[in-house]
């Protein structure tokens, strides 16, 4: 008589089990679709031109991730992802890729118009989304 109700006992506690194991890991699969930092996009791990562009001309001075520093001689580069921003429109942006200025270098004799564009909508679209 006891034996039976073990049993039964036992099998009912492996079945709670199994259930919370399965809604466990529901929630688990469920939660990782609203991680926030997934959908940030990474410069550094980006298979398109436009990235690779980046990383071998404004990496240097913008850091790996576009998230700015401080340079050796004490050049203080803007963060162009996150945060308030100098320059917002298109024409700004392209303008100050083209032109350079206050310790930026011009990149008018090296990158093309059609590349200094590319990068504008890098900026504007892959970077700064959502915008901020
Ligand atoms: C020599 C270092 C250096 C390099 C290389 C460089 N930048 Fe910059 N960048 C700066 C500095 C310094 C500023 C801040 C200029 C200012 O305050 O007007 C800046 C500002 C910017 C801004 C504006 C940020 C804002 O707040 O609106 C953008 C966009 C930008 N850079 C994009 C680029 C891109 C794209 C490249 C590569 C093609 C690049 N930079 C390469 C130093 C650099």
């Amino acid at each position: 008589m006891t034996k039976t109700f073990v049993k039964t006992n036992n099998l009912l506690v492996n079945r709670l089990f199994r259930t919370f194991i399965v809604v466990v890991f529901g929630i688990l699969a469920v939660a990782s679709c609203f991680d926030a930092n997934s959908a940030r996009y990474s410069i550094q791990s980006s298979k398109t031109y436009e990235a690779s562009m980046f990383r071998q001309n404004c990496a240097i001075c913008h850091g790996p991730e576009g998230e700015g520093k401080t340079l050796d001689d004490g050049r203080i580069i803007p963060n162009i992802r996150d945060g308030q921003h100098k320059y917002t429109t298109r024409e700004q942006i392209y303008d100050h890729i083209t032109n350079g200025g206050n310790g930026m270098v011009p990149f008018r004799d090296i990158l093309t118009e059609k590349e200094r564009n590319m990068l504008v909508d890098f900026v504007l679209n892959d970077l700064r989304r959502p915008p901020n």
